[in-house]
């Protein structure tokens, strides 16, 4: 039976970018029998421009009805002044927690063609192959209560609450550990736990929950070393698990080991396995609209949902070696270009992805 996919391309440079895994998709449902049905939704500014809500009833109930959704990004200046309950991020926080998405796959993998395009040196990153496990649908991000008030002195004061019970901590760490033991069985559960006591509770849930997975070996790092150990040396881990804001600051870090924040994929699942999949990176104002942004983290999360919502394990092989392909071939956009490469923009990308798909055929 034909899978369902809600297309949600957003703002800035969202459309570019999903334009060029669309026609990914398209390839594979043409050339190589992917049965899939693809539909368009609004979501972040797009969306309150045309409904006056970054998530409208519509695009969640067709984000229900999907197997798998594909995002670009969302977000951008137009929209800042807004409340922040109807800002664009509101949007995408709000599918997130309507899915129940709780469980944010991030993987930071350096292709062997990029090693000269990490800021670091080839042999701090060279062979890294990392994935953050980061809480999606909780902590700071959701804890309650949240605002700005005003003190009797008329002095305004914010606040927000880091938040999380047993069973969330648990169920993520469970995420961590099941993916370690498909990989190097060793977790590594980063933490404030001498300051915040909710991540004390954390870090004692890790050590619980780490006893049903004798063969992984569990170590604890505090977030502030952990930023630190990921540019000093990267190599050192195989799974990082943390917090809803602990994971989005890392992973944004992790992705520069990767050569640019242009080539981080994710895949959001719930525990029924229904998926969100978008790149890690937001909507890049600064270059939307000139056709230069990469989209190989949007093709790379495509290939994410391939493998995790649609049971497609093949074509996702057929896409990540695509990807290695065009790579190989020297083909570059701004972000991972070095001197001597050939630049590329969006589309022409997009465009050799496709013809190293049916140049496989
Ligand atoms: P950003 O990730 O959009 O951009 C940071 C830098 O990385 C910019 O210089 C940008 O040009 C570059 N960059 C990002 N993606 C790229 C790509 N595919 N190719 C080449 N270069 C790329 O982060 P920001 O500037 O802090 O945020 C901009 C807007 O995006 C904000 O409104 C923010 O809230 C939103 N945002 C959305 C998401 C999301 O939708 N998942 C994620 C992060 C930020
Ligand atoms: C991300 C983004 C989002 C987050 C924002 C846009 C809400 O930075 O997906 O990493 O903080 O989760
Ligand atoms: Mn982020």
């Amino acid at each position: 039976m034909s899978k369902k996919i809600l297309i949600l391309p957003g703002d800035g440079i969202g459309p570019e970018i999903v334009n060029e895994a669309v026609k990914v998709l398209h390839c594979l449902r043409d050339d190589f029998g992917l049965e899939v049905e693809l539909t368009d939704g609004l979501v972040g500014g797009a969306a309150y421009d045309a409904h006056g809500h970054p998530l409208p009833e519509q695009t969640v109930a067709l984000a229900r009805a999907s197997d798998a959704v594909l995002l670009g990004a969302v977000g951008g200046a137009k929209w800042e002044p807004l409340p922040i309950a109807v800002r664009p991020e509101k949007g995408l926080l709000g599918l997130r927690a309507e899915l129940g998405l709780f469980a944010n796959l991030r993987p930071a993998i350096l292709y062997p063609q990029l090693a000269s395009a990490s800021t670091l040196r080839p042999e701090v990153v060279s062979g890294l192959d990392i994935l953050i496990v980061r809480e999606l649908t909780g902590g700071i991000y959701f804890g309650q209560p949240r605002g700005v008030e005003t003190l009797d002195s008329g002095e305004r004061r914010g606040f927000n609450t880091l938040v999380y019970t047993e069973s969330e901590i648990e169920r993520i760490l469970r995420v961590a550990f099941d993916s370690a033991m498909r990989r190097d069985k060793r977790v590594c559960s980063v933490d404030k736990a001498n300051v915040l006591e909710c991540t004390e509770l954390w870090r004692e849930v890790a050590m619980r929950v780490g006893q049903d997975y004798p063969e992984v070996e569990l170590s604890h790092m505090y977030v502030d070393n952990a930023a630190m150990q990921l540019v000093r040396a990267p190599k050192q881990f195989d799974v990082m698990v943390t917090t809803n804001m602990f994971g989005d600051i890392l992973s944004d870090c992790a992705a520069m080991l990767t050569g640019s924040i242009g080539m981080l994929p994710s895949a959001s699942l719930n525990a029924s396995g229904q998926g969100m999949y978008e790149p890690i990176h937001g909507s890049a104002p600064d270059i939307a609209g000139k056709g230069v942004a990469n989209p190989l983290a949007t093709i790379l999360s495509t290939s994410m949902m391939l493998r995790y919502s649609l049971n497609a394990a093949e074509q996702a092989e057929r896409v990540d070696a695509a990807v290695s392909t065009v790579l190989e071939q020297g083909l570059r956009t701004a972000d991972i270009a070095a001197d001597g490469d050939r630049r590329v923009g969006t589309a022409e990308m997009g465009d050799a992805v496709v013809a190293a798909l049916r140049a496989g055929l």
